[in-house]
């Protein structure tokens, strides 16, 4: 079923805009695949082996000290905290990873790409000017620089694969997010990747390669060997190619890009529908579709449950399109709740910038369809919690002020299903006799939670 859909999804995309595209999101094989840390095995898998799901508890989805730094990288001025499937093993298999990146200013995260992630990024502290690489189709030796100035609130994703940077152009410290849609999405520094690799690559090659001469290259091997070595632990791969398969293997999936950007075309009078959005001509993208403002500031609260969200996703932002991530600020009242929820298809990563909250979701028991375990943990500013995909979970501040976090999805569009007003306010409306049955309440209470939801 999902094949054909696919195949039929593909072919009519390529029919529409002769260039297919379609947003793809990961596809775990199981509810949760804790990670075993697994310095004996020796096999290598997609991802890392699953515990026991009996023996998972709250503690593998959870991660704490994003409120500061990580230790600064000597003489390079930046600083990295990742939270990825070595220290928060929940992350197995779910397509996902945060960094908390802090640079100083007047110092530039250097010229690297991703080869497995999309990257958005949010500035929670200072100014920045960002910019990404777009090759030109024409004339491979050149390329497009898509570029912005980066305040607090911003939002800028870099696309899979294409080379980026970060400059703090500010005279304060710079504090940035970074969300992968990977677990492992690699990183490739350019060009001291290059300069750096073992067996070394002559400098005869260099030279041509970078239209230097020898002296030149003499020295930036240097430079290569020095600094830039330290970063090596920054997002490393983890078991890498080739690998047998193993039983249970639970594969890591990421997008698969036709193209090197696909900005969504606002195709509201489109007669058809593509999984994902129709693609700009790639010619007419500029620097905007891939930027937001606004994340700096809350949006409205929903009356009936206190609680507001701002989202950056394809909808809000264009260039997201088959990108296959997102974001979304959440502020809280006083006891406010974002009630209980799923999203289909998205793995979502959550970090408390302000106040305390109370978090939680289920996991189904296996044994007993009606059971599920909780999981839950009380964050505070700097605690990251992870939710899987498809589970139901609730956020809840428990303290007399405001809260705030983001969240951020393994996908482009991660509709909300809530719960249960989702199932109290459907169009044409459910018989009341079988919310009676499914929810074990009375017709009164059944009307009640109508009004309520409607
Ligand atoms: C995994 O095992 C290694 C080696 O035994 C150890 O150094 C590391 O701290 C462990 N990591 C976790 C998250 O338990
Ligand atoms: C960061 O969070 C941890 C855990 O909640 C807390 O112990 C620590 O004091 C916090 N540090 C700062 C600088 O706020
Ligand atoms: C290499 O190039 C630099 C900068 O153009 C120049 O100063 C230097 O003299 C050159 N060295 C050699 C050996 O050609
Ligand atoms: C897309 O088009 C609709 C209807 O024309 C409009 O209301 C909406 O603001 C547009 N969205 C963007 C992001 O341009
Ligand atoms: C939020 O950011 C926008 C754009 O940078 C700026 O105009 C606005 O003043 C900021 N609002 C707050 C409350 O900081
Ligand atoms: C429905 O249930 C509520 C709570 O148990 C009860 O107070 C009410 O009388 C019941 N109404 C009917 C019509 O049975």
């Amino acid at each position: 079923m999902r094949m054909w859909w696919f195949i039929t999804t593909l072919a009519i995309s390529a029919f529409i805009c002769n260039s297919p595209v379609y947003a793809y999101d990961n596809n775990p094989l199981q509810d949760i695949c804790v990670a075993v840390n697994d310095s004996q095995a020796s096999v290598f898998v997609n991802g890392k082996i699953c515990k026991d799901p009996k023996l998972a508890t709250a503690n593998d989805f959870y991660f704490s000290g994003l409120n500061v730094s990580g230790n600064e990288v000597p003489g390079l001025g930046f600083a990295l905290k990742t939270v990825d499937v070595n220290n928060m093993p929940g992350l197995n298999t779910l397509g996902i990873t945060l960094v908390r990146a802090d640079l100083e200013p007047q110092h530039i995260g250097p010229f690297h790409m991703h080869p497995r992630a999309t990257e958005m990024i949010t500035i929670l502290e200072g100014t920045a000017y960002a910019g990404f690489l777009v090759p030109d189709p024409a004339n491979f030796f050149k390329s497009r620089l898509f570029s912005k100035i980066l305040n607090p609130g911003d939002v800028f994703v870099f696309p899979q694969g294409l080379i980026h940077f970060l400059y703090n152009m500010g005279y304060k410290k710079a504090t940035f997010l970074f969300y992968f849609n990977s677990q492992n999405p690699g990183f490739v520094s350019i060009p001291y990747s290059i300069f750096a690799s073992n067996p070394p690559i002559s400098d005869d090659i260099l030279a041509k390669g970078f239209q230097l001469n020898k002296t030149e290259i003499a020295e930036l091997r240097k430079k290569a060997h020095s600094g830039w070595r330290s970063q090596q632990s920054f997002l490393h791969t983890q078991g890498s190619n080739p690998r047998p398969l193993v039983k249970g293997e639970a594969p890591t999936s990421a997008p698969q890009l036709m193209l090197d950007i696909c900005i969504a075309v606002n195709d509201s009078h489109a007669s058809v529908f593509v999984n994902g959005k129709i693609c700009k001509d790639p010619k007419f993208a500029t620097a905007d579709d891939f930027f937001f403002s606004g994340l700096n500031v809350s949006g409205n609260p929903a009356t009936l449950f206190g609680f507001a969200a701002t989202r950056v996703d394809v909808t809000t932002m264009p260039g997201l399109n088959t990108l296959g991530i997102s974001i979304v600020r959440a502020d809280l009242e006083s006891q406010g709740l974002v009630p209980f929820h799923t999203h289909l298809l998205a793995t979502a990563l959550i970090t408390v910038l302000e106040g305390t909250v109370y978090a939680g979701f289920l996991v189904p028991d296996p044994e007993n369809f009606f059971k599920s375990r909780l999981f839950s943990k009380i964050l505070n500013h700097g605690d990251v919690f992870l939710i899987p995909q498809g589970l139901i979970r609730f956020v809840y501040n428990v303290e007399h002020k405001k809260a705030t976090f983001l969240a951020s999805f393994n996908s482009q569009n991660p509709e909300a299903i809530m719960i249960p007003s989702s199932i109290f306010a459907t169009e044409p409306p459910i018989m009341d006799d079988i919310l009676a049955k499914g929810f074990q309440l009375n017709k009164s209470e059944i009307a009640e939670l109508r009004k309520k939801f409607s």
